[in-house]
């Protein structure tokens, strides 16, 4: 049986939005919590808003390897071992593809697809030392389909789908869990991550009209990390009422 009381958890990405949601839910559920991202602001408001909680935050990077590496250095040190490794950074930036956008491209690629690999990187020596882990990746419904507009968004988040899967299949044997999170729209502040002003407030009253709440897809997280130890839930796509695909 696995259950999620004394887990050690990272979240990359926590410092608004689904990762926020997800560190209170499992801090909550009493897991031991590392988080991270890039706003230390925010991350030391969301540790002080939960005094009971055995949590701590470092700053880093997703893009930055060795930024990424020191954080799951931090929980092995802490704790000892790892059990989850929660790659929830992301950004989306929007745009036809006519319009050249090429620095926004290769941050989203940056972001979105290497800090995912640079947190399978950090953490899976651990795990396979341990035979055993979880590694749970926010994708989207964006990773099944494809929008005008969105074409490199969802790029990225069908290239963490592969990857996700890809890494299913070859740790399998090392009891070593992968999870893919499939969110349709959610409330949270991704809009901020759009340069263009028209389709940041049209995307941003979408978020408000219709969108899940972050805490919907923090309950998502927290059943796929509870199952037990046997079982892979390895994809959960969780849509608005109104709205998906
Ligand atoms: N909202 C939606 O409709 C929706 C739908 C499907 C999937 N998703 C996915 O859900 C995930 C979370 O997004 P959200 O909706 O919760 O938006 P959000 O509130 O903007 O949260 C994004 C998080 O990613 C972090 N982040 C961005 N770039 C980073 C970097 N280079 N290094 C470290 N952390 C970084 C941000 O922290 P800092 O800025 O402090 O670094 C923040 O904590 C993303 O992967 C997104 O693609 C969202």
């Amino acid at each position: 049986m696995s259950t999620i009381q004394d887990k050690v958890v990272i979240v990359m990405g926590a410092s608004s939005g689904i990762g926020e949601a997800t560190t209170k839910k499992l801090a909550q559920e009493g897991a031991k919590l590392v988080i991270a991202a890039r706003r230390e602001d925010r991350l030391k408001a969301l540790v002080e808003s939960l005094p009971n909680a055995d949590i701590s935050y470092a700053v880093a990077d997703v893009t930055n390897k060795d930024e990424v590496q020191a954080i799951v250095d931090l929980a092995v040190e802490k704790y000892g071992h790892v059990d989850v490794l929660f790659n929830n950074a992301g950004i989306m930036p929007q745009g036809p593809l006519s319009e050249k956008r090429i620095d926004e491209w290769q941050q989203t690629l940056d972001i979105n697809i290497m800090g995912v690999l640079n947190g399978i990187a950090a953490v899976l020596p651990i795990m396979k030392k341990q035979q055993s882990g979880q590694i749970v990746t926010t994708a989207s419904e964006a990773g099944h389909v494809v929008f005008p507009g969105g074409a490199v968004y969802c790029g990225t988040k069908f290239a963490v789908r592969a990857i996700m899967e890809g890494l299913r299949q070859e740790e399998r044997e090392n009891n070593i869990r992968s999870t893919l999170i499939s969110p349709g729209t959610v409330d949270t502040e991704l809009h901020l991550t759009i340069n263009d002003p028209e389709r940041r407030e049209w995307t941003e009253n979408l978020q408000r009209a219709i969108g899940l709440q972050s805490s919907d897809v923090a309950d998502a997280v927290a059943y796929a990390i509870s199952t037990p130890e046997t079982v892979n839930v390895s994809e959960i796509i969780i849509l608005p009422t109104k709205k998906g695909f």
